[in-house]
């Protein structure tokens, strides 16, 4: 459900602070929704992809810098570049904890980091007018995944089912900080967009390409998780009415509301401070444990 749009002043204000958190995974039970394996897994996702993922928003939105003639969303830019590289290296830290409790994450995230870097990477023996329509583009579909990052994270801070499941505090410390950093910044990749191309037909590429690929990514991740998981012996197997069930018990997000927020992508006059809200991202983050340890680095 679309939340009122936030009162401009929040938007104008926004100062990004990355938070340089620490989170301690030594006691991280394998399934941290206990008896949850499915749940589990298709939230571990995140950890399987957005390490090369944010890395990669954080290579690109570096060349795109030089491009940006707006102060203000110049500053923007810089904070989120510096809290997405902390997010991936917050997600790498877990995906070394799967790796020691006998889950090898490797074979995936070879082939994720191969897709960040070889396919959506920077080509080289471009002229200067080519090299800035594939960094547009690029930026096209970070705006369009940071329309489901922001939807996640918004999920993740309006989760109970996960407390009521006895979710791991730490990992839902992790989710819901990320998340609430996510929604915090949810306009930044869509403001460079426009601020580059405020062509209709741009946004509606970036989210053509990026929706099925991220859709196709995670729908791999979980199937990989789940055969990789020494446990499980490949007797959990996967489907989209299972993660319908698990969703209405609260444990995910309900694919059909995830399918009708990229719907709302499309219309006119979107814009993603509609979605979600900064003020109670900004409350998570002034409780969150994580990041009230953490000291606030300055970019
Ligand atoms: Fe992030
Ligand atoms: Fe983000």
């Amino acid at each position: 459900m679309p939340r009122a749009t936030e009162p401009t002043s929040v938007h104008d204000s926004l100062v990004l602070e990355p938070r340089d958190v620490r989170f301690d995974w030594s006691r991280l039970p394998l399934h941290w929704i206990p008896d949850e394996p499915m749940a589990t897994h298709t939230i571990n996702v995140l950890h399987l992809l957005l390490p090369e993922g944010e890395r990669w928003f954080v290579r690109l939105f570096k060349e795109a810098l030089p491009m940006i003639t707006d102060e203000q969303l110049r500053e923007e830019v810089l904070g989120f570049i510096g809290q997405e590289a902390i997010h991936a290296e917050a997600h790498q830290e877990v995906l070394e904890h799967l790796l020691a409790q006998g889950l090898d994450p490797r074979p995936y995230v070879r082939q994720t980091s191969w897709l960040f870097q070889r396919v959506l990477g920077d080509k080289p023996n471009l002229t200067p007018a080519q090299r800035r329509e594939h960094i547009i583009e690029r930026v096209a579909s970070v705006a369009a995944v940071e329309h489901f990052t922001a939807f996640l994270g918004d999920w993740a801070l309006n989760s109970p089912g996960l407390d009521r499941a006895k979710a791991d505090p730490t990992m839902l410390d992790l989710l819901r900080w990320h998340g609430a950093e996510e929604v915090e910044h949810r306009s930044v990749a869509y403001d460079l967009m426009v601020h580059l191309d405020p062509g209709y037909l741009r946004r509606v590429r970036g989210m053509a390409v990026a929706g099925p690929l991220l859709v196709h990514l995670w729908v791999r991740g979980v199937r990989f998780l789940l055969a990789a998981d020494p446990t499980l012996e490949g007797r959990v197997k996967p489907t989209w009415r299972e993660a319908q069930l698990i969703g209405r018990r609260g444990l995910l997000p309900q694919p059909g509301r995830m399918a009708r927020s990229a719907a709302r992508y499309f219309r006119p006059g979107y814009h993603p401070t509609q979605e979600g809200s900064s003020s109670q991202a900004l409350s998570y983050l002034a409780t969150s444990p994580a990041a009230r340890a953490a000291t606030t680095t300055s970019h």
